[in-house]
């Protein structure tokens, strides 16, 4: 009777403290009841106290990377997942993070160069001088179009089931409402799949930049997530395994830096605008029209040069 007690009360301490993890956040260390997990990001206390209901904040989890990267543990965890896995250590640095997880809009590396970011701690700025650089706001990133490529598939993918499968993926994964999931493209050849995710401008609750940086990591490295679990959305009958990974990002308000610093990086982060592509439209349109009267204009000369 005694041993039947010690073994149920064994069972439920090992059950409890099995619950006690955190999904979001393979990192974290868990611990009381209720359950709360901390993630680690200096070498004093116990770490970010984190919610793993939901995503870990991007700049939270870069912060715990370069910590990482510094006491010598593994940011993957495991091995290269494929031959095509690279890490993508170019872009990261030690942000500076508000209380909630958003990164404040100057960031400096903890040097005296100082540039400024947006919502998904992205630098939008040339670098400059600590005390030169003034980040007013930080800009939000309204838009990311992540281009995907996808391993071969056994029979073709049905592009009309993309939209949404990719969408309800989104939101199982991600908790990113499937329906900003506003476009998809697909291009068999290449095996490349586009989807832009766009938020309502006035949306500042949905935090575009941590579903982005989760699907990086789960697409070049290894997930986040506890348990690793892989990202292998269903289209039709055929799931999708991918092997590379494109981050656009796309901020309310036009990047002021100068276009040619962007290419140095590994990643391609590019910053672009949607008023810029109306102007650029606008451009087109009159470059157009002028090309047209001025086609219209030498069409009989030619013809007589012609004759
Ligand atoms: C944790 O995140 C979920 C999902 O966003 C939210 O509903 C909940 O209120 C959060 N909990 C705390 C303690 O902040
Ligand atoms: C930030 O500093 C670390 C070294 O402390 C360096 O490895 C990294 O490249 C820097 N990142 C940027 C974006 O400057």
């Amino acid at each position: 009777m005694k041993s039947l007690v010690l073994l149920i009360v064994v069972a439920f301490a090992v059950g409890a403290s099995a619950q006690c993890l955190c999904n979001t956040m393979k990192w974290a260390t868990c611990d009381g009841t209720p359950c709360q997990c901390y993630l680690k990001v200096a070498s004093d206390g116990l770490g970010i106290p984190l919610n793993c209901s939901t995503l870990v904040p991007k700049c939270f989890l870069m912060k715990a990377e370069m910590y990482r990267a510094k006491t010598g543990q593994s940011t993957r965890s495991s091995g290269k997942p494929t031959e095509h896995a690279f890490v993508d250590n170019d872009g990261i640095y030690d942000p500076d993070c508000e209380a909630n997880g958003r990164f404040k809009a100057k960031q400096c590396n903890n040097t005296n160069e100082c540039w400024c970011v947006n919502s998904a701690g992205v630098r939008r700025t040339d670098k400059g001088d600590k005390d030169s650089i003034k980040c007013d706001e930080l800009v939000e990133t309204i838009w990311v179009r992540l281009q995907l490529k996808h391993k071969p598939t056994t029979s073709a993918v049905d592009p009309a089931a993309l939209k949404k499968a990719i969408g309800d993926a989104i939101h199982d994964r991600y908790f990113v409402d499937g329906k900003f999931v506003n476009n998809t493209q697909y291009d068999p050849d290449a095996r490349l799949i586009m989807v832009d995710v766009v938020k309502p401008k006035a949306d500042r609750t949905t935090d575009l930049s941590r579903a982005a940086y989760y699907m990086e990591k789960d697409v070049k490295i290894l997930p986040l997530f506890t348990g690793e679990k892989k990202f292998l959305p269903t289209v039709g009958s055929q799931t999708l395994d991918f092997e590379d990974i494109v981050v656009y990002y796309v901020d309310e308000k036009p990047p002021t830096f100068t276009m040619k610093r962007l290419t140095g990086g590994l990643i391609a982060v590019i910053v672009v605008v949607i008023l810029a592509v109306a102007a650029g439209l606008l451009v087109l349109f009159f470059a157009r029209r002028r090309d047209r009267a001025r086609y219209e204009k030498t069409q009989p000369r030619e013809m007589d040069e012609m004759q």
